[in-house]
C-alpha cells in the first residue's frame, strides 16, 4: 500500500517532467487503469494518440498498440512498459502469407484487425477495430474482401454484408476459449443476467449474447441498461470500468480464465520505470510506417 503510494507519486512527477500522456487499455491491471489518463479500447486510445500533444505517449496495453501509436503520431516518442506484452494473434499471420493470398484475390480490398503488426498494417487497404469493423466494412466499394488475422471477428462481421470474405484462420488465445458450455452453466446459475459478448469470442458463444460489442460498447450498454446483472464475455480487465461506471450493478465473468496473460504482464511498478529510463521505446522503420499510417488514417476516417 505504502510502496504504491510512493509509486503514484513518483509517476505523477516523471508525467509532469516529461510532459507524458498515459493511455491504458481496459485489459490492463486496476493498478494501470487507475493512474491512466485515458482507459479505452483499441480504437479510442489510437484516437487518443493520433489527437495528442503530450511529447510522451506510454502505452499500456500490448507491442501492437504501442506501435500503432507510434505509427499515428511519428513525431512523439512512444514507449511502453514491458517489450515482452505481445499479442499471439498479432502473431498469427505473416507477411509472406498474405501476399500469397493477395496474388491470389487480386481485386480484394485487404481489411486488416487493429490486432497486427505494422509489416502487416503495410499491407493493408484499411484497418478495423472491434468498435468500427462493421462500418468500415459497409464502408467499402469492393466485392471482395481479405480479411486478417481474427477469424472469429470475421465471421460476426461477415452476417452484416454480402461482399465475399476471404478468413484468415486467427484467432485470440483468451476469448476463443469460451464455451457455449461455460455460457450456459453461467446462464443457469444467473438466470436473470444479461449476457454480454465480444465479437473475439467463438461464433457459437457470440450467438448467445444478448448485447454483442467492443468492451467500450459492452460497458455503455451494461451502463445504460435496465438490466442490473450481466454475464462478461470479454477479459477480466473489463471489470475497473464496469463497476465505475455501474456501481449497482453486478458482474460475473463467463468464466475465470478470460484474462490475456499478455495485458497483465504490465503492472505500475515498470509503468514508472519505463518513464524513468523512457525503455524499452517503440520504433516502426519509417517505409513501413508510411504506409501502415494510411490503412490506419483511412480507418479513422470512417464515420
Ligand atoms: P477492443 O479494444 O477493440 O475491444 O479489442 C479487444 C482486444 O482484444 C484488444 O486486444
Ligand atoms: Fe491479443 Fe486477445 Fe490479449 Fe487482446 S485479449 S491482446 S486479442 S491475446
Amino acid at each position: 500500500e505504502q510502496q504504491n503510494k510512493e509509486l503514484k507519486e513518483r509517476l505523477l512527477q516523471l508525467k509532469k517532467e516529461r510532459n507524458a500522456i498515459i493511455l491504458a487499455h481496459y485489459y490492463q491491471r486496476d493498478e494501470i487503469q487507475e493512474v491512466a489518463d485515458f482507459r479505452g479500447d483499441s480504437f479510442l486510445l489510437a484516437q487518443k494518440a493520433a489527437e495528442t500533444d503530450a511529447d510522451v505517449i506510454v502505452f499500456c496495453g500490448v507491442h501492437f498498440m504501442g506501435e500503432s501509436a507510434k505509427i499515428l503520431a511519428p513525431n512523439k516518442t512512444v514507449i511502453i512498459p514491458d517489450e515482452r506484452a505481445g499479442c499471439p494473434m498479432a502473431d498469427m499471420v505473416n507477411v509472406d502469407g498474405l501476399r500469397k493470398l493477395k496474388a491470389e484475390h487480386p481485386n480484394a480490398t485487404v481489411v486488416t484487425y487493429i490486432n497486427s503488426s505494422a509489416d502487416i498494417k503495410a499491407e493493408t487497404d484499411i484497418c478495423c477495430t472491434s468498435a468500427n469493423a462493421v462500418k468500415v466494412i459497409q464502408s467499402l466499394d469492393t466485392d471482395e474482401i481479405i480479411w486478417v488475422p481474427d477469424k472469429n471477428l470475421g465471421d460476426y462481421v461477415s452476417k452484416f454484408t454480402d461482399k465475399k470474405m476471404i478468413i484468415w484462420e486467427g484467432y485470440c488465445n483468451t476469448h476463443d476459449m469460451l464455451t457455449v458450455k461455460d455460457v450456459e452453466e453461467m446462464k443457469a446459475k444467473h438466470p436473470n443476467a444479461q449476457f454480454v459478448v465480444h465479437p473475439e469470442c467463438r461464433p457459437e458463444v457470440v450467438k448467445l449474447g444478448d448485447f454483442v460489442g467492443s468492451t467500450t460498447a459492452i460497458i455503455k450498454y451494461c451502463k445504460e441498461s435496465d438490466c442490473q446483472e450481466f454475464i462478461v464475455g470479454t477479459e477480466d480487465g473489463t471489470g475497473y470500468q464496469l463497476r465505475l461506471d455501474s456501481p449497482g450493478k453486478q458482474f460475473h465473468f463467463a468464466t475465470k480464465f478470460l484474462v490475456c496473460p499478455n495485458m497483465k504482464v504490465n503492472n505500475l511498478k515498470k509503468l514508472v520505470k519505463c518513464l524513468e529510463t523512457m525503455q524499452p521505446e517503440i520504433y516502426v522503420p519509417e517505409d513501413i510506417a508510411e504506409k501502415a499510417r494510411l490503412s490506419l488514417e483511412r480507418m479513422l476516417l470512417v464515420k
